[in-house]
């Protein structure tokens, strides 16, 4: 054969391949609302960056028919690219090659990036579109899961791990998202769940829709699954590439610094947060306000409100930020709320970004359902995550900071490096009213008028202790600032520790209460 006529038969045979399941599958994936693997892949990467990898690839199944069926690429694609010049490893299932789902062929050309990824220390993207383990190749199938989770596992803490729901993710299948760092799920588009709505019917014999089963408004808002959630899948490709500037390539290098950075006058600090301790506020403000071009990327925006996380710069450099939010239940932390904190930190941690937190919170939140859904065990989390944290940890006390909350934000005792509180900071064991209720009891209850006397009672608590210079004074924290000087005084810290080296004792790995 000439050479020619060998890449023309080349040419052919891609071209057949390139086309996936077929016009009929691409059509009713269009009128799902959803891009192919193909199209999703081309709107994230840099334009032309795409290299594929195993596109020849042939299933090896022959039981059920299987053997007459083409199945091209094994439906998934595989290869490397560039989002705004940085490298990324990328899988994508392709749900119009038998729905996406995952045999043995499938599961190795996933798990060969994957081994590329980890050696080449690059993130991974997965967009995820299937019917999950494929029927027909039993076991096989479970094998490639098992094998793909141990890898998730190995890479974790190593290269940033990304997840997209785009189509159904279903049994089994729904676990390599969950060991992944983030999970983006897109509005009428995204399903996940372990048992599906028909299992759900023969077994319990309810009834329900597989939106409201595991829609991505559900993970968004209810299980925590999710830490991003869009209208569209364009908008969150925009948000992935935003993601992406934010981090680094692994857990060997820190993220990228961008130039010329100053914040915007638009959100002035002073005046943000009330004087009176029990009004609330919101403080996407106060981070927006000390963020560079107000620019806070929030993670797991729908979801447990009482604490907010996210990414901002300060003079270019990306930082964490954790903060109680007094909007939502007081700024309280609770069950979600703690893990959602805990497991940024540690992502924080992992890859070298520094931490900073905003304190304003009255405690743990109290009651039967919080204690028995396990807020000992999850509440133990953020104090694990904040000391085992050896990133710059940089902690500013904006009003309230009271008992085991005190201690849980960032506080010195987690070794914070530096800890500032503005001059309405309020460092006790509780608040004045509380605490002027139990230790003064007798006195308020034997007092011709136990109103005023109860009021004199919280005033001098208040004089005494809800204030910062207690802690001042014994060295807990570092410096009294005003709300105006916090950008500087953070933006000082965290150029001070850029060489930050800390050593834990030798070990094989904590115990995390988890
Ligand atoms: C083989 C599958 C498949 C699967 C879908 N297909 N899922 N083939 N194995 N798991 C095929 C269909 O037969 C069909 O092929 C094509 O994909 C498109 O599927 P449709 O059903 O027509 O699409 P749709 O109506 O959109 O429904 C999508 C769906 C449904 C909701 C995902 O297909 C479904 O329920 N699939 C089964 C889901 C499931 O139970 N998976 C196993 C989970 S257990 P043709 O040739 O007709 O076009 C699991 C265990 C993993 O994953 C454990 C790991 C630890």
């Amino acid at each position: 054969m000439a050479l020619s006529s060998k890449i023309r038969e080349f040419h052919e045979k891609r071209e057949k391949l390139l086309l996936g399941g077929g016009e009929q599958t691409v059509e009713k994936q269009k009128a799902m609302g959803k891009r192919t693997a193909r199209e999703r892949i081309s709107a994230l990467l840099d334009e032309g960056s795409f290299t594929e990898y195993d596109l020849f690839v042939k299933h090896v199944a022959h039981d059920f028919d299987m053997g007459d069926k083409s199945l091209p690429g094994d439906g998934v694609i595989t290869g490397t690219g560039t989002i705004d010049g940085s490298p990324v490893a990328v899988f994508a299932q392709d749900f119009t090659v038998a729905g996406g789902s995952l045999g043995l062929m499938h599961s190795r050309k996933i798990t060969k990036i994957m081994d590329h990824a980890l050696k080449m220390r690059m993130p991974l993207i997965g967009i995820n579109d299937s019917g999950g383990a494929r029927i027909q190749e039993g076991v096989n199938s479970l094998a490639g899961y098992g094998e793909i989770f141990f890898r998730n596992t190995l890479s974790s803490g190593v290269i940033p791990q990304i997840s997209v729901i785009l189509g159904p993710c279903a049994g089994g299948a729904v676990y390599s998202p969950a060991l992944t760092d983030f999970v983006f799920v897109v509005d009428n588009i995204s399903k996940m769940f372990i048992t599906g709505p028909e299992v759900i019917k023969t077994v319990l014999g309810e009834e329900i829709s597989m939106e409201d089963l595991g829609g991505a408004r559900v993970h968004s808002e209810i299980s925590g699954n999710a830490h991003f959630f869009a209208g569209s899948e364009e908008e969150c490709f925009a948000q992935i590439k935003k993601l992406i500037g934010f981090i680094p390539r692994n857990n060997t290098e820190k993220a990228g610094v961008l130039t010329s950075a100053e914040p915007l006058t638009a959100h002035e600090i002073d005046g943000i947060v009330p004087d009176d301790p029990t009004l609330p506020y919101d403080v996407r403000d106060v981070i927006k306000a000390v963020a560079d071009n107000s620019d806070f990327f929030e993670v797991m925006e729908n979801f447990a409100g009482s604490i907010v996380i996210g990414f901002g710069r300060i003079e270019g450099r990306t930082a964490g930020f954790v903060a109680n939010q007094p909007l939502e239940m007081a700024g309280v932390l609770d069950v979600d709320s703690s893990d959602k904190a805990a497991r940024f930190i540690r992502f924080c941690d992992a890859f070298n970004i520094p931490v900073i937190t905003f304190v304003d919170i009255p405690g743990y939140l109290p009651g039967a359902d919080q204690e028995h859904a396990g807020l000992i065990r999850h509440g133990a989390k953020i104090l694990y995550s904040y000391s085992e944290a050896t990133v710059p940890k940089i902690t500013v006390i904006l009003r309230k900071a009271y008992g085991g909350g005190y201690i849980a934000m960032g506080s010195r005792h987690l070794r914070a490096d530096f800890v500032f509180a503005w001059p309405a900071a309020e460092i006790a064991v509780m608040g004045p009213e509380g605490a002027a209720n139990i230790i003064f009891r007798k006195e308020i209850m034997s007092s011709a008028d136990p109103e005023e006397t109860r009021r004199q009672k919280i005033e001098e608590y208040r004089k005494k202790f809800a204030n910062p210079y207690v802690a001042a004074s014994r060295g807990y924290i570092d410096a009294v600032i005003e709300p105006s000087e916090t950008r500087k005084f953070i933006a000082h810290s965290l150029k001070v520790s850029e060489n930050k080296e800390i050593q834990l004792p030798p070990k094989k790995h904590g115990l995390p209460p988890f």
